[in-house]
């Protein structure tokens, strides 16, 4: 088992395959990076597996492949099936876009892939377009019915911002109940690499909004997991998540990877150690070191808290290296 500094278990890994993205989210990369992290830095898959067995020997049971966008990595479906195969049990999923879904969903799903997180922040193609930085609605909204056809897990993410889509949250839900799916809200995260303008919604706004339409119990925190649930008209279960609140990091389980090789303890803060150079050398117990010191640091919590918004630094990290 793999118990942090804080006493956590930590069981999930998430792995960032690329920072780069066709997309350029207003929340997370508005405008291209001044550079891409070049090719040959990228840690191979092969070299990933190295970390991977790793982890999984120590306790890892979740993982999910983020980016950037992971479907622009060629053969994931490749990545999938040797992870899979090493450990058939193991929860694995994507954090996708979904813009390119359509042609690899199938194929994913025979690798051994089970879920997918899919960005849908508008329904309306202008708005959409205005987020994601270009006209991607009707790709993404293939993508998501293609996934359900093969027999793909399939949950929503939204990030409700104000004046943009904020409008839309009722919509999303009604979007996401015709099709039996879960939707999760997610606030807003400030970080230095978002667009400046940009006013996210409260945890307890979102949920105002929802009260315009329909009645919700709230029913919990379920496991680690970083959403709080809420059971909707009796029936339609959502969640939120909500890192700005206090006790968001009290049972984190994660860690996570980037395509670089560099373990993160934390989402918020910049700190990272890698395992880069273990792994290109087949070093098992070097890698192994890595994870136990990253695991003793991981910071008690992010620092998005409300106590800390009048005298915190904004977030250095960017999304699209981390995954959300
Ligand atoms: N705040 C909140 N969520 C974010 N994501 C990316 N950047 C942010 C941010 N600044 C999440 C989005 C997206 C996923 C890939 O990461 O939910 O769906
Ligand atoms: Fe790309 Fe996802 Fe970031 Fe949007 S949120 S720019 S889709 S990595």
């Amino acid at each position: 088992m793999l118990i942090d500094g804080h006493g956590r278990t930590v069981n999930y890994l998430r792995i960032s395959l690329t920072e780069r993205c066709n997309f350029r989210c207003q929340y997370c990369m508005p405008e291209k990076p001044f550079s891409w992290v070049p090719k040959e830095n990228l840690l191979t898959f092969e070299e990933l597996f190295v970390f991977v067995k790793v982890a999984i020997d120590g306790g890892v049971n979740k993982i999910r492949l983020t980016g950037g966008e992971p479907l622009l990595r060629e053969n994931l479906d490749g990545f999938i099936k040797m992870i899979h195969d090493y450990k058939p049990g193991i929860d694995l999923a994507i954090t996708t876009n979904a813009y390119m879904l359509d042609s690899v969903a199938q194929r994913l799903k025979d690798a051994g892939l089970k879920r997918l997180n899919i960005s849908l922040d508008s329904l309306k193609p202008d708005v959409k377009a205005k987020i994601a930085g270009k006209d991607v609605l009707a790709g993404v909204l293939r993508g998501i019915d293609k996934a359900l056809e093969v027999g793909l897990g399939v949950k929503i993410n939204m990030v409700p911002l104000k004046g943009i889509n904020d409008g839309e949250i009722l919509d999303i839900i009604d979007f996401c109940r015709e099709r039996n799916i879960k939707v999760r809200f997610i606030e807003y995260m400030e970080n230095e690499h978002a667009a400046g303008a940009l006013v996210g919604m409260h945890g307890r706004e979102i949920l105002a909004k929802v009260k315009e339409g329909h009645y919700i119990k709230a029913l919990g925190r379920e496991g680690a997991s970083p959403s709080f649930n809420y059971l909707l008209d009796g029936e339609y279960e959502f969640g939120l998540i909500d890192p700005h609140k206090h006790d968001f990091c009290e049972s984190c389980n994660r860690i996570r990877l980037t395509a670089e090789g560099n373990l993160i303890p934390c989402l918020y803060f910049d700190e990272a150690m890698s395992i880069a150079e273990s792994v290109k050398a087949g070093d098992i117990e070097g890698a192994a070191d890595v994870l136990a010191q990253v695991l003793k640091d991981k910071p008690k919590e992010n620092r998005w808290s409300e106590e800390e918004i009048e005298q915190r630094e904004i977030s250095k990290r960017a999304f699209y290296e981390t995954g959300g």
